[in-house]
């Protein structure tokens, strides 16, 4: 094999300095997984071993690695400018990123604001809800309402209307005021799901009960992710997302959709706002904006919910939030190039096209060895595993460990194994993930 990088001569000291995110930091040191170069679906090791990317990275590079005019975009960018301030300035990239964004979202929400990751365009979506309650004369809308078993990203905000135990419980009381709807993840009613799953869109009047408890006027948003992705590839129930839609409204309670992962072609559409249709009055996103080759995030926000904050003496700075990399040139560039190449290539459509090729295959796995689920939409599906006794997520680590070692990326969510593959997928591609996990299957214990 071709050495395609001197990181295969890392010593093992050299592993020490770099704490990892999410990552069991010792037990990686002692038998690291690393990559070197990434194209189109694959990605090699240091040693030069093929890895099928079955995840797009990390739900992010949905145009697939190292496409030539993001790479070239991103180059040509940094030999011209390199960076330009980003409060009381502009530079051009920015308001066409932001007017390219604003085309494909669903009509009415053309405002765009710029951040650097999912976690920061939750933050920026919750304190502009905070902000717009109050412009509007509703100061006492300070609550913030999010879902069980949401991923919401890590800074304090999205944390708190996050709904999963292990990235709430160490840091103390979080945001105040907040309160969850359940979630609607059920194996009883809806195992084997194809598509969206027929039962739970009830689930949603149990925002009713959070109404009646707390009283709307004290309410300022509810933040769910259309198809909740980190905790397992959870679809919408058929009608919840509307109803959701119709008991936010009735109350006055903005709705936010967290598209960090559904947004640019992941469920074969630009949103999942649109895929679902059902409209909320903010989206995140993150990740596919630069198909994951710079790091940048945003919020899309209603005309209306803009123009809220457009009073006072025009000198007058309208929203104290921004980063000092909001709107970063590079990211820019990578922003335009990506989305020039999603509609170059036709690449949302190709997701909706490919979609039934991933549902078809990734069904055939049912009556595998430890499966109890398996579901999937637009190009994101999950095979779930019956835990091992006493010893949750062993069995689902393994299961990614072996898939490792057959040269398949896929994401481990605790009992979940994810697919999320670029919008690029071949079928070709989707018979080997299938292949690969049944035989892994075939020998985990
Ligand atoms: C729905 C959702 N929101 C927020 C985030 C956080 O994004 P980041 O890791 O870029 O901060 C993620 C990350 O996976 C996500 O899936």
């Amino acid at each position: 094999m071709t050495l395609l990088s001197d990181q295969t001569q890392l010593h093992p000291d050299k592993l020490d300095a770099y704490w990892m995110p999410f990552t069991a930091n010792r037990q990686f040191k002692a038998a690291p997984r690393m990559m070197a170069k990434a194209e189109g679906m694959y990605y090699w090791t240091p040693e030069g071993r093929e890895i099928l990317d079955g995840f797009s990275g990390l739900w992010c590079c949905n145009a697939g690695h190292n496409r030539k005019p993001i790479v070239e975009a991103i180059q040509k960018q940094a030999a011209t400018m390199d960076y330009a301030p980003a409060f009381q300035m502009g530079h051009p990239l920015a308001f066409e990123l932001a007017d390219r964004v604003a085309k494909l979202a669903p009509p009415g929400m053309d405002k765009v604001f710029f951040c650097n990751s999912g976690s920061e365009a939750v933050d920026t979506a919750l304190k502009i809800a905070l902000a717009y309650q109050r412009v509007k004369g509703e100061a006492s809308r300070t609550r913030l309402i999010g879902r069980e078993r949401g991923y919401h990203g890590v800074g304090f905000g999205g944390i708190s209307v996050g709904g999963m135990v292990a990235n709430r419980k160490m840091f103390g009381t979080m945001l105040g005021g907040v309160d969850h709807l359940p979630h609607t993840h059920n194996l009883e009613h809806n195992a084997y799901s194809k598509g969206l799953p027929a039962w739970g869109a009830h689930l949603a009047d149990e925002l009713e009960r959070l109404v009646a408890l707390h009283d709307a006027s004290t309410i300022a948003a509810v933040i769910v992710e259309p198809m909740a992705g980190s905790t397992g590839v959870l679809m919408p129930p058929v009608g919840y997302l509307k109803r959701l839609r119709e008991i936010t409204k009735k109350h006055g309670i903005l709705l936010i959709f967290d598209e960090v992962i559904t947004a640019f072609g992941r469920l074969g559409g630009a949103t999942a706002a649109q895929v679902y249709d059902v409209q909320p009055d903010m989206i995140t996103f993150a990740k596919g904006v630069t198909s994951g080759t710079v790091p940048m995030g945003g919020v899309i926000a209603s005309r209306e919910i803009h123009d809220a904050f457009m009073v006072g003496p025009p000198g007058a700075i309208e929203l104290f939030h921004g980063y000092t990399y909001s709107a970063h040139v590079l990211a820019c560039a990578a922003g335009v190039a990506t989305l020039q190449l999603y509609d170059d290539e036709g690449l949302f459509e190709r997701a909706a096209k490919m979609a039934p090729v991933l549902e078809q295959a990734v069904h055939s796995l049912k009556g595998t060895r430890h499966v109890i689920d398996i579901r999937n939409f637009g190009l994101a599906a999950a095979v779930e595993l019956e835990p091992r006794a006493g010893a949750p997520g062993a069995r689902t680590f393994d299961t990614y460990l072996g898939c490792w070692d057959d040269g398949l990326l896929v994401r481990q969510a605790g009992e979940i194994i994810c697919f999320a593959p670029a919008l690029i997928v071949e079928e070709s591609h989707i018979a080997r993930m299938m292949e690969t996990l049944k035989a892994v299957l075939g020998r985990v214990a």
